[in-house]
């Protein structure tokens, strides 16, 4: 299933409003690709959270070769391709929690929450 798919389907599930299903599905997108562009691809887990916050929290993984400057990347703007360079500091925006790991040679982690409630 393609990860656009999986994560509206997530999303309804958690009864997130049509708006925010609409940002975490459009973060997604670009946390994934960026995975793929830069990150030699990698992995996304799905995970419904249902505690005293509820939600959709998505991690993303790769192997690729990590990011040297993440406040740069983090920039609006930047891009070290032929990108447009919004698409970190715009799922930051867009999400109620973000979370960005990195370190040179050893790969990207990106975890982005949206509660629902
Ligand atoms: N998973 C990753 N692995 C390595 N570098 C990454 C990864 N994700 C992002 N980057 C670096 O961070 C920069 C900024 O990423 P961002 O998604 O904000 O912009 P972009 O992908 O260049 O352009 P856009 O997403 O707007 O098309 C990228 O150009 C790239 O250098
Ligand atoms: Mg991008």
């Amino acid at each position: 299933m393609q990860v656009r798919t999986a994560v509206r389907k997530a999303a309804l599930a958690a009864k997130l409003g049509l708006v925010d299903q609409t940002k975490l599905v459009t973060a997604a997108s670009e946390i994934a690709r960026n995975t793929l562009d830069y990150g030699k691809g990698g992995t996304v887990q799905i995970e419904r959270i249902e505690a005293a916050k509820t939600g959709i929290r998505l991690t993303f993984q790769d192997q690729g070769p990590g990011i040297a400057n993440i406040d740069l990347a983090l920039t609006d703007g930047w891009t070290s391709g032929s990108g447009m360079g919004l698409g970190l500091s715009g799922t930051r925006r867009l999400m109620d929690e973000f979370q960005l790991a990195s370190k040179p040679g050893e790969g990207t982690t990106v975890i982005i929450t949206k509660w629902s409630r």
